[in-house]
């Protein structure tokens, strides 16, 4: 049964840092996201989502030894995140997940994992 501890196992760490690659190819020059993030450390971005989702699906723990508990919740408070930055987040990820080639089965398992996280990053109620 596919599910999110055992992703890193059937994809693989490398297929998740392409996908972590290719969201941040898109958000760079998004007009929504874009301005959000810290223009001086694209590659760091990267590397802490691409850890990130390493270790919850499954994967190597490297994100908590580099940046302690991942409180996304709490990491996320200083950006303004409503439905419509939720949204975009949602699209560039899906996007990027069919640019990599995500197989179909792990993908409604990751999509549906996103979801939840990105509405509970939710703190604009626009
Ligand atoms: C960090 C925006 C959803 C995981 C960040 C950063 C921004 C941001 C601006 C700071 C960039 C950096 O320096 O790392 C957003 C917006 C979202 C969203 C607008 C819309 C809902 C998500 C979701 C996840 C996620 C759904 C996970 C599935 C992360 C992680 C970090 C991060 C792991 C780095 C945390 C750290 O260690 O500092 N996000 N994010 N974000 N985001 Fe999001």
């Amino acid at each position: 049964e596919i599910n999110v501890d055992n992703l890193v196992e059937r994809l693989g760490e490398e297929k998740l840092r392409e996908l972590s690659a290719a969201f941040y190819r898109r958000v760079k020059t998004d007009p929504i996201l874009g301005k959000m993030y810290p223009d001086d450390d694209w590659d760091g971005a990267e590397e802490r989502l691409a850890d990130f989702l390493v270790m919850r699906f499954g994967g190597s723990t490297a994100y908590m030894e580099k940046r302690g508990h991942p409180r996304l919740r709490m990491r996320h408070a200083p950006f303004v995140i409503g439905a419509v930055e939720r949204d975009q987040w949602l699209t560039l990820m899906g996007e990027s997940m069919r640019e990599v080639g995500i197989p179909q089965q792990e993908g409604v398992v990751m999509a549906q994992f996103f979801a939840q996280i990105a509405d509970f990053m939710r703190n604009s109620p626009h």
